[in-house]
């Protein structure tokens, strides 16, 4: 007892802080509780249904909870991105990256089975043009794990040059195919929207992100690992690559087909794409760790057996 108050004493000194203080106000300080811990009420005050369809509750948490899990992600990306760790643990965070990944695919089913697809049907006309692919996290996951100009569509990157700017690459990733018509010059309310909102954060990261994502410090780690450690490494990261681009995004397409595509009709989304065309694994060909698939492997990104 005595040791451990004796550490407590020299940590306060060192940090500048008066022992005897800080103890007396201890003295006063309430329990901790689980429902103040983990903030359970306002929690549970975060879903506003815009209709009266009891299923649209369901969509809204489910939403809420894919936030979270992409929470988890970037959380484990800044510390691989941005501080130094050994191959081991930096593996072991990529397999956590790997197990929230297994959780959003396997989880779609209350999405994909769990809804009345008459109720879904008739809800989701309220929230055009809002749409998940306004999910800034989502974005910013990709701007940390690779290089931007391989979030640029092959039939473009010959465009890019060492002179063209972040703003002009932005125009061209593959996201812009889902409301930018490149015809008539025009965006959709939807991209418009997003743009207006997370546009210059997007900047911002990329440009923090430019020397530091994963495809990059993957790399430099591997100069220094033997060849085992370098297989481990390579596993986990082909790993994410394919449960996050192909594996979670067949899902959320099945899911899309169910709901709007199921009963005879092509309905459209509420986000307005083109969306069994643009959803597509196969047509994204959204790759963050390219030098890691063989020829035969890139050529069959995410095609349907
Ligand atoms: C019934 C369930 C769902 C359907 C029918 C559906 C449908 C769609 C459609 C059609 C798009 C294309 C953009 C558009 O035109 O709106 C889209 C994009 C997207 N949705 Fe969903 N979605 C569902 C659930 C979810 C959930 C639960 C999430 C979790 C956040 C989500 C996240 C996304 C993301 C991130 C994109 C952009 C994907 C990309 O750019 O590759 N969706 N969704």
């Amino acid at each position: 007892m005595e040791n451990i108050l004796q550490e407590i004493k020299d940590k306060l000194i060192a940090n500048g802080q008066d022992p005897e203080n800080y103890l007396r106000g201890l003295k006063h300080n309430r329990a901790i509780n689980y429902w103040e811990y983990v903030m359970v009420d306002t929690l549970l005050t975060l879903q506003n249904p815009r209709t009266d369809f009891k299923d649209e509750t369901i969509f809204i948490v489910y939403h809420q909870i894919t936030e979270l899990v992409l929470k988890l992600i970037r959380h484990e990306l800044e510390q691989l991105c941005l501080s130094n760790m050994e191959p081991a643990l930096f593996i072991e965070k990529l397999y956590r990256m790997v197990r929230y990944t297994d959780l959003l695919s396997s989880s779609f089913s209350i999405m994909n089975q769990g809804m009345s697809y008459e109720d879904y049907n008739q809800f989701r006309l309220s929230l055009s043009p809002a749409s998940g692919f306004q999910s800034a996290q989502f974005r910013f996951i990709e701007l940390m794990c690779t290089d931007i100009d391989l979030l640029i569509p092959a039939y473009l990157r010959n465009r890019v040059t060492p002179e063209t700017s972040l703003e002009e690459k932005f125009s061209m990733l593959y996201w812009q195919e889902a409301g930018f018509n490149r015809e008539t010059n025009k965006k959709n309310k939807t991209l418009s929207d997003f743009e207006l909102k997370y546009l210059p954060l997007f900047i911002q990261s990329a440009n923090q992100m430019k020397s530091c994502n994963l495809n990059t410090r993957y790399k430099i780690m591997l100069e220094n690992l033997d060849q085992d450690k370098q297989n481990d490494l390579k596993n986990a990261l082909r790993a994410f690559d394919k449960k996050y681009n192909v594996d979670w995004p067949m899902v959320h397409l099945e899911t899309a087909r169910t709901y709007l595509k199921s009963k005879g009709e092509t309905k459209t989304a509420t986000g307005g794409s083109h969306w069994e065309k643009y959803l597509h694994p196969a047509f994204q060909r959204r790759i963050y760790f390219p030098d890691l698939w063989s020829e035969t492997e890139l050529e069959n990104w995410g095609v349907e057996k």
